[in-house]
């Protein structure tokens, strides 16, 4: 392989979640999602702002995949709407839910573009919210059921499937830190949503064996965990900042445990299993790729704050920082690639998620959006990453967040990730300069880096 360019076959794609984009939430007999019912509860995102029209793409989806077509994208991740599929979360199907993910597949095809379905992107159907969510263990089987008729449908068809998008948040934001649906601020709710999550994976994983032919795999979000100091305090500040975010479920998922810092971090709220080690080995379920969603990295500190974690956060003042006021740093894409290789083993990996927010001017006269720090941030990246394929680790490809501009959750629309810029008002598509980039870099598999 030259120094520059990416193995063969390395697949470039971009990537979007159904709620941030589609729109048209309740159409054709959809059920209500917790992210609907939460985006319209007052004061729950930015400016009130819901996913009420997105991006329009349920309705514009056509237009889109022709944009994906004209930038060269090999592979689309997007995410299926559970509440579209199962209108009340469980028992009755919504034939016109599934259509649309049938034509949407189809139309990929037609344009040679691999669909990547995820599964679970947080929009949990609000009436298995009222039943408890992810609190309940029974819903591991509400979601190998919803699983297991998405797989029959499309599984022909879609040869890479993953079960949740970064569980870490969907834990976090929506049980411990009150950011995200369902909004809960509980220590004792956390690590049994975790376990809960990490069950309903393990169970669509076996379902997928029984029946599957493509490759299944999960979706992290990783945040490599840099000790500010030697001092023992921050050295150890750092292990649980890594234990809570990094290996809470890359631990049980690869090694059948759960990291020993999470006991001591939740104390009284960590739950008592008759069987420990068993509970946490019934999670180790091999799976065939591993999808990694890397933004940003933290120097962290011992500190008071940061619940359970008591992480101290070191903003390093002289590097740039995105929209979100997370730090660019691309050598720790490497590293986290490398340090996963090293930890779990030799799985398959893919990017599944890198990008950035950025303030970005008006769309110029000659139809393009000027973004300067977007394109430095994804060439700087790329090049992270195929420096850790020279170091021998295994990365099949990678997806960029987000194909675009769309609804950023609690940020709603103020945080714009796309490479093609929407103008909310109208729903007119630009390209970004980064867009064209990305088209050069994917034309040349990596050489124009
Ligand atoms: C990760 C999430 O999967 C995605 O939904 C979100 O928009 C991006 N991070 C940016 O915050």
């Amino acid at each position: 392989m030259s120094e520059l360019v990416f193995p063969e076959g390395f697949l470039w794609g971009a990537a979007t979640s159904a709620y941030q984009v589609e729109g048209s939430p309740l159409a054709d007999g959809a059920g209500v999602s917790n992210w609907h019912r939460f985006s319209h509860t007052p004061r729950m995102t930015h400016n009130g702002d819901t996913g009420d029209i997105a991006c329009d793409h349920y309705r514009r989806w056509e237009q889109d995949l022709d944009l994906m077509a004209g930038l060269g994208l090999q592979s689309y991740r997007f995410s299926i709407s559970w509440s579209r599929i199962f209108p009340d979360g469980t028992g009755r199907i919504n034939q016109p839910g599934l259509d649309f993910y049938q034509r949407l597949v189809d139309g990929l095809l037609a344009r040679g573009i691999t669909p990547n379905a995820t599964l679970y992107h947080w929009d949990l159907p609000a009436a298995l919210d009222d039943r408890g969510g992810w609190l309940n263990p029974d819903v591991a089987h509400w979601f190998t059921e919803y699983a297991t008729t998405v797989f029959r449908a499309l599984d022909d068809r879609v040869p890479m499937w993953s079960t949740l998008n970064e569980p870490w948040v969907v834990m976090h934001a929506g049980y411990m830190a009150g950011e995200h649906a369902p909004g809960h601020r509980s220590t004792w709710e956390a690590p049994r949503v975790s376990h809960n999550l990490l069950r309903a994976h393990a169970s669509a994983v076996r379902a997928y064996r029984a029946e599957g032919r493509g490759r299944i795999g999960l979706v992290v979000n990783l945040e490599p965990k840099y000790a500010a100091s030697g001092r023992p305090e921050d050295v150890a500040a750092q292990a649980r900042a890594e234990a809570y975010m990094n290996r809470q479920y890359l631990d049980p998922v690869f090694l059948g445990r759960y990291p020993d810092e999470l006991r001591d971090l939740l104390g009284e709220a960590w739950p008592a299993h008759a069987d420990e080690e068993a509970e946490a080995e019934s999670l180790r379920e091999p799976i065939d790729w591993l999808g990694i969603n890397y933004y940003t990295r933290a120097v962290t500190r011992d500190e008071p704050g940061d619940l359970p974690v008591r992480e101290g956060r070191v903003r390093q003042e002289r590097h740039t920082h995105t929209e979100m006021g997370w730090e660019v740093y691309p050598p720790a894409l490497t590293d986290v690639l490398v340090w996963v290789r090293d930890r779990y083993g030799d799985v398959p990996l893919y990017i599944t998620e890198n990008g950035a927010a950025f303030y970005d001017p008006p769309v110029a006269e000659e139809d393009v959006v000027e973004d300067p720090l977007r394109v430095a941030y994804y060439r700087d990246h790329l090049r992270a990453v195929r420096e850790a394929i020279r170091r021998g680790v295994d990365v099949r490809g990678y997806y960029a967040w987000s194909l675009l501009d769309n609804f950023e959750w609690s940020a709603g629309y103020a945080k714009r990730f796309g490479l093609v810029h929407v103008d909310h008002q109208t729903q007119r598509r630009t390209p970004k300069r980064s867009a064209r980039f990305y088209a050069d870099v994917i034309r040349g598999n990596g050489a124009a880096l």
